[in-house]
This record gives C-alpha cells, sequence and structure tokens, in this order.
C-alpha cells in the first residue's frame, strides 16, 4: 500500500467512528506529517452543538500531541464531495502550504484533489505574524 492509499484508508476508517448523533453526517479526516506519520481524527458533536468539532481539527490535534508540525497531504472523507469548513481551512493553513494536497474522498473513490490555495486563497498564516514580531 502507498503513503496515499494508507491515508485514504485511514480517513475512511476513522469516518466509522465519528460522534455524529445530531447532524448524522461523519466525517473523517486523515493527514501525514513531515516524518510521514498517519495522524486520523472524527467529528465529535456535541448537545451545545457549536462545542462540536470536525473530523480535520481531531486530526491536527492528533498530530500535535505526537509531536508532528507540518502537514503534507490531507484527506477527508465523508459522503459525497466533503471539502473543509472555512474554519477547518484556516486549522489546515497553520501548519499546511500552500501548495498542501486535500483530498477530498467519499467511500469509494477520490471526489477532488484541491491544493489549500485553491480553498484558502490570500491567506493569512504565521507568516504574516512573523514579519511583524521581526520589526519590532
Ligand atoms: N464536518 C467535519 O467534520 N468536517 C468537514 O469537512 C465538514 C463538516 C462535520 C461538522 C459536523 O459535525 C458535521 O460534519 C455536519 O456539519
Amino acid at each position: 500500500m502507498n503513503d496515499l492509499d494508507a491515508l485514504f484508508a485511514a480517513a475512511r476508517a476513522v469516518r466509522a467512528r465519528a460522534y455524529a448523533p445530531y447532524s448524522r453526517f461523519a466525517v473523517g479526516a486523515a493527514l501525514i506529517d513531515e516524518n510521514g506519520v498517519l495522524y486520523a481524527g472524527c467529528n465529535v458533536e456535541n448537545a451545545a452543538y457549536p462545542v462540536g468539532t470536525c473530523a480535520e481539527a481531531g486530526a491536527i490535534a492528533a498530530m500535535i500531541a505526537g509531536g508532528g508540525r507540518r502537514i503534507v497531504a490531507l484527506a477527508v472523507a465523508g459522503q459525497g464531495l466533503v471539502t473543509p469548513c472555512g474554519a477547518c481551512r484556516q486549522r489546515i493553513r497553520e501548519f499546511g502550504s500552500d501548495e498542501t494536497r486535500v483530498h477530498c474522498i467519499d467511500e469509494h473513490a477520490v471526489i477532488k484533489i484541491y491544493a489549500l490555495k485553491q480553498l484558502l486563497p490570500d491567506s493569512f498564516g504565521p507568516d504574516n505574524l512573523a514579519k511583524e514580531h521581526l520589526a519590532r
């Protein structure tokens, strides 16, 4: 199995663990970090709706907790085309780059592959703040 196949398998597998009793919309996300380590997360909803978290946020939290710092590739598994929400695009931006590939997949197929810059053009990121800090 190559890296991308493993990435897709992990996103699909973790999707089955989603806790989504309110939306009934299960999502799985998986990413590969700069060390080639795979991390996964699913959406975790809450009776207090806004407290729920997205699959991407879970995968990123797992990466950070595991010692990874960069997202090399990411997959989102849902039903049909599921792209990351606006907030998650910014979360991915923090640890990715303009070229980071976001693979949107379902149970059967790869539906669409984006570069992060297509999902979040002209983004604000850590570099913007770093310049400010250097100037002071
Ligand atoms: N959701 C994700 O986990 N990731 C996405 O990319 C899109 C949406 C979740 C949030 C919520 O639990 C459910 O899907 C419906 O919006």
